[in-house]
């Protein structure tokens, strides 16, 4: 018999055992014990680790050479390719944690949605929602095999980092950032067509959330067994909604999502969102067991606001990393102060990184933090 670490059977170094899922791949007690998954369970660390959001994409030359070649969906549906992507960041920086190269939407194509990553302009949906018929159309197709390249690059950065101790993100889009995208069919100033849907269907709209939910809920827990150590979810566009907007049209599908994935794993749940801080009590309520804090609040306004219940990760200002040194380093130190006072940190930025941003900045954040010990 193996030895049990918080509600996990640990089998050997590759299997272990999560209220009735087995966990073949990378999960083992080193991993347990990473920096990073000790900030997610609550403890205080050391240091805070760090990673960063969208840290495999743009502002790394070797991904832009690979992109040359394969078309994003490419990139993403073949496991190889996904997982060399993944690591690129790796190669370069001393991260403490990785995030599968995937998108928010593609777990949406086998809904029987059509889409495409167009240079320059971002996804487009070439068949969106516009109206009840459209959402019973929408197909809810087997969790198991859903996106399962995903589930496939999984695996392969998993056992790639196991000798490392880096443990590795899943993720998936909010139900109601991904309804946003499939009504608005692409980005958007306003998300009018979305609030509108939401105002005008209601019924319509909380169809649309339970099948979001399904699928979603699905995609996570085969993400959690093919090795992904924690779930981040993006709520990337809450920002356009007021409490009682947020209460009614939101909350329940953000509740149930949470929920079916908790029933099905242990592995801690990360909810980010952005420009949300009017919205942060209710965030409390969800069930995420980590908060991603965007950079326009400070951390120590948002942990108010969350109660001091969580650990929260974030929130440099992308932005920042295009200053001078002297303005990076007083931002960095500034955000690892206030990350002292929480319950534990992780080190993130406060959005996704730019496609511009210098790389020797974001090897000078790393270096900083990794010099600063509590
Ligand atoms: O390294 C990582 O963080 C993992 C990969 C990842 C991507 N998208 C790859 C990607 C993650 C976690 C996402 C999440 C995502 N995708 C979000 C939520 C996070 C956020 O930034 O708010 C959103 C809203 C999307 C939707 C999306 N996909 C947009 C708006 C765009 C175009 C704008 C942009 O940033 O390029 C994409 C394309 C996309 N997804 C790229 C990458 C690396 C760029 C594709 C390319 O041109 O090579």
């Amino acid at each position: 018999m193996g030895k049990w670490v918080s509600n996990t059977l640990i089998l050997g170094k590759r299997c272990m055992y999560t209220k009735g899922l087995i966990f073949l791949n990378g999960t083992g007690v080193e991993l347990h014990q990473s920096l990073l998954l000790r900030a997610y369970r609550g403890e205080k660390t050391a240091r805070p680790p760090v990673w960063f959001m969208r840290q495999a994409g743009r502002y790394l030359p070797e991904y832009r050479e690979l992109r040359k070649k394969h078309s994003m969906l490419e990139a993403i549906r073949t496991p190889e390719l996904a997982a060399e992507i993944t690591l690129q960041p790796l190669k370069r920086f001393e991260f403490d944690g990785s995030i599968i190269f995937a998108d928010i939407l593609t777990p949406l194509i086998e809904m029987g949605v059509e889409l495409d990553f167009v240079e320059k302009e971002g996804p487009k949906i070439f068949n969106p929602i516009r109206s009840s018929a459209d959402v019973e159309r929408l197909v809810i197709p087997d969790p198991t095999t859903n996106a399962a390249y995903t589930f496939h690059a999984i695996e392969i950065v998993s056992r790639e980092l196991s000798n490392r101790n880096i443990p590795l993100l899943g993720f998936c889009g909010a139900p109601f950032t991904l309804a946003s995208y499939l009504i608005e069919g692409g980005g958007s100033k306003s998300l009018l067509a979305t609030k509108r849907f939401m105002f005008t269907e209601p019924e319509a709209w909380a169809k649309l959330q339970q099948k979001l939910v399904a699928v979603l809920s699905g995609y996570l827990i085969e993400q959690a067994r093919h090795g992904a150590a924690a779930l981040q979810i993006f709520d990337s566009w809450l920002g356009y909604l007021n409490p009682g907007q947020f209460e009614r049209w939101v909350v329940p599908g953000l509740k149930a999502l949470i929920t079916a994935v908790k029933a099905a794993t242990d592995v801690p749940i990360i909810f980010f969102s952005t420009d949300s801080s009017t919205l942060l009590p209710q965030i409390k309520e969800l069930g995420a067991d980590v908060i991603g804090v965007d950079w326009r609040v400070p951390l120590s306004a948002a942990d108010r606001l969350l109660g001091s219940r969580f650990p929260l990760q974030g929130n440099l200002d992308p932005t920042a990393l295009f200053g001078s040194r002297d303005y990076l380093e007083k931002e960095v130190r500034q955000v690892i102060e206030s990350g002292r006072e929480l319950k534990s940190h992780i080190f993130n930025l406060g959005h996704g990184i730019l496609p511009e941003t210098p790389i020797a900045n974001v090897e000078f954040v790393i270096g900083l933090i990794k010099s600063i010990s509590q």
